[in-house]
């Protein structure tokens, strides 16, 4: 059985949402077995028992939100059995993949044992929310691509 940890940051639950929608796509294939937490509910010493991880957070100010960037941070002196990982983000109005693309960066940085195979930006209608149409189960694939590709 493969272990997927989903880490997240969020202050309204719209990346929550996308977060969940992302392990239910894993779970979906079989040989693949994925949690979700916030950033704050995990100690990153336990992020050794993962096979793959994938980090989420919103846009803020054109950049990853600093809760998960300060994960990454902590995280970057933890030795990691992933080999694997993803990045997403949730955006509003024309700022897809602004965020995603320098939490990639980051993480490619402080993690460089970590290989991004894949990364998913999700719009939100407005600051709060909620989601635009198609947006989870956009999720629903992204996560079930990501569980194939770890079992291959
Ligand atoms: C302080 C703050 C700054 C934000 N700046 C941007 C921004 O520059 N670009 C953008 O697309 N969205 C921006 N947003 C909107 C967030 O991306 C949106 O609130 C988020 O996707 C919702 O996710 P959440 O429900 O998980 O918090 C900002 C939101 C906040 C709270």
């Amino acid at each position: 059985m493969k272990k997927v940890i989903i880490v997240y940051e969020s202050v309204y639950g719209n990346t929550k949402m996308i977060a969940e929608s992302i392990c239910v796509g894993m779970n979906k294939v079989e040989g693949v077995e994925c949690g979700v937490k916030k950033t704050g509910e995990l100690h990153t010493d336990d992020l050794c028992e993962f096979d793959a991880i994938v980090f989420g957070c919103p846009n803020h100010d054109q950049e990853p939100a600093l809760n998960i960037i300060k994960f990454i941070d902590r995280a970057s002196i933890v030795h990691l059995k992933a080999k694997i990982g993803a990045a997403f983000d949730t955006y509003t109005g024309g700022n897809k993949d602004v965020a995603v693309t320098k939490l990639k960066a980051k993480i490619q940085e402080k993690i460089p044992g970590i290989e991004l195979i894949d990364t998913l930006s999700a719009k939100v209608k407005g600051r709060k929310g909620p989601l635009a149409d198609n947006e989870e189960s956009k999720a629903l694939d992204f996560g079930a691509r990501f569980a194939k590709r770890l079992i291959e």
